[in-house]
């Protein structure tokens, strides 16, 4: 993938040059026709701006056109409704060399106060095919036609970004002609979002559960009233989950200790890095008498620096008070085969309320849409990842608003597995050395991570 920063794109002698070009085709088209260089707003230029050709990029659309870089680097096939001057397109397939392009545009000019789409998308048609032999597909059509078209043919494959950004009013039924073309997971950029009915047509897909906001932090610096970002997709409605599922989300990662995070979930954490909002809490201080209780904080932050997630230490509760909390849950001899006994009610031990309440208070705040945490084995047969693994879910059920997700280690079956990453596994584990030797004390250290979809109305 190319990950050339946005400001290295749009800098480009390559984009620039083509800019260039593709500005001056349109404009000898439109004077050879006697109309003014004038065209539809787009990511590059304002609405019917004069002369926009010499111009420069407008600011105002600046954002957008820094969420279209990004969600054109993290897909494979774009999907636009609304050419126009091809200006989204340009910087999109400049953002990701090996992005695919399909752009629909009905190249009428149904009102006498439209641009002259009739004249100009004809041009652009033919130079993006002959700029981007083999990376293009063009459809002079109506939208609905054109997505269903595209959906039908797949002349890339599964589509993974929608960029819709001509009629206002008909943006669900768009959303339904292209679904039997979307990959699991697809981005979905809404131009126009200043629009009434544009913002009504992406709450309608939130509510039916066919769409879910875009919260990773990359956008959070560049929203604007002129776009909004969501996922959508065969995956949101099932509840599938992925590794590109968790991409754009954000997480809360809830662990007992200092260094689970690593253990349960490092190479998840790296390959997240950048992708997702992650929050990694420890709910538990290391214990008084070990020989890393004073360097197990400082190497979790160093482990949260490395993956680029936040870090949240809760100051109340320290690991190894076992004795009463066996009065509570008993931990069978083989973890696997018997999973552990909940004795009495957990809301009476006097740290369950605390766990429970201050996991609920951090979700309140960082309004994560996935949260993962311990199972309810303890994966390998810890106590203290039982009692957190029983608060965070009552918290979930509180907070109502996110999946759960519970590591893997000591269940049968997972519904997510992210490979290991061994190198940038070991680095994160390297972080707690030397006094720590977890990396050789525990078999599944180095495996791949296996994730289970925690059913939240079960009352456990
Ligand atoms: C705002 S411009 C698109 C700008 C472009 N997406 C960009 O950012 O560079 C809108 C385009 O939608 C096209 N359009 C209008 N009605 C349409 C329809 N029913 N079906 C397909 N395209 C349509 C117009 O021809 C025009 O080129």
């Amino acid at each position: 993938m190319n990950t050339s920063s946005y400001e290295e794109v749009i800098a480009s002698r390559a984009f620039r040059e083509d800019l260039e070009d593709l500005n001056l085709a349109i404009a000898d088209g439109l004077k050879r026709a006697g109309e003014p260089v004038a065209i539809n707003g787009n990511v590059c230029y304002g609405h019917l701006q004069q002369d926009f050709h010499l111009g420069d990029l407008v600011p105002g659309m600046e954002p957008k056109r820094r969420a279209l870089h990004l969600l054109a680097q993290d897909s494979s096939c774009f999907v636009e409704v609304g050419v126009a001057g091809g200006h989204a397109a340009l910087l999109a397939l400049h953002s990701n060399p090996a992005l695919k392009f399909i752009g629909i545009d009905l190249g009428q000019r149904l009102k006498a106060s439209w641009p002259p789409v009739d004249i100009y998308v004809p041009i652009v048609f033919k130079w993006l095919e002959d700029r981007f032999p083999g990376r293009v597909k063009l459809y002079m059509s109506d939208a609905i036609e054109g997505l269903r078209q595209a959906a039908a043919e797949q002349p890339f494959g599964p589509i993974d970004l929608v960029h819709l950004d001509a009629l206002k009013k008909t943006r669900s039924a768009e959303v339904e002609a292209i679904w039997p073309g979307l990959a699991g997971q697809c981005y979905l950029l809404q131009g126009d979002n200043k629009n009434g009915h544009v913002q009504a047509s992406s709450e309608k897909m939130i509510t039916e559960g066919r769409a879910r906001r875009v919260t990773a932090w990359q956008f959070q610096d560049i929203q604007s009233t002129n776009y909004d970002v969501l996922t959508i997709g065969p995956d949101i409605v099932t509840g599938n989950v992925s590794l590109e599922s968790l991409m754009g989300q954000r997480i809360l990662l809830c662990v007992c200790h200092q260094d689970d995070e690593t253990l349960f979930c490092g190479s998840t954490l790296s390959r997240l890095k950048g992708k997702a909002d992650v929050t990694v809490a420890s709910f538990f201080r290391p214990a008084p008498n070990r020989r890393d209780t004073n360097t197990r904080e400082a190497a979790m932050q160093r482990v949260c620096d490395a993956v680029g997630a936040r870090r949240i230490q809760f100051p109340f509760a320290v690991e190894n008070d076992h004795r009463r909390l066996r009065r509570f849950i008993k931990m069978p001899s083989q973890p696997v085969e018997n999973p552990p006994e909940v004795l009495r009610p957990l809301g009476r031990h006097p740290l369950f309320g605390l766990l429970s309440g201050s996991a609920f208070a951090l979700m309140q705040q960082v309004k994560p849409s996935t949260i993962i945490t311990h199972n309810n084995v303890g994966e390998y047969g810890h106590i203290e990842h039982v009692l957190l693994h029983h608060a965070v879910l009552q918290a979930a059920r509180r907070y109502q608003d996110a999946n759960v997700l519970s590591f893997g280690v000591g269940l049968a079956d997972a519904d997510l597995v992210v490979p290991s990453w061994p190198e940038q596994k070991n680095r994160l584990f390297d972080e707690y050395m030397p006094q720590w030797k977890g990396r050789n004390l525990y078999d599944f250290a180095l495996s791949d991570e296996g994730f289970v979809k925690q059913d939240l109305s079960d009352d456990d």
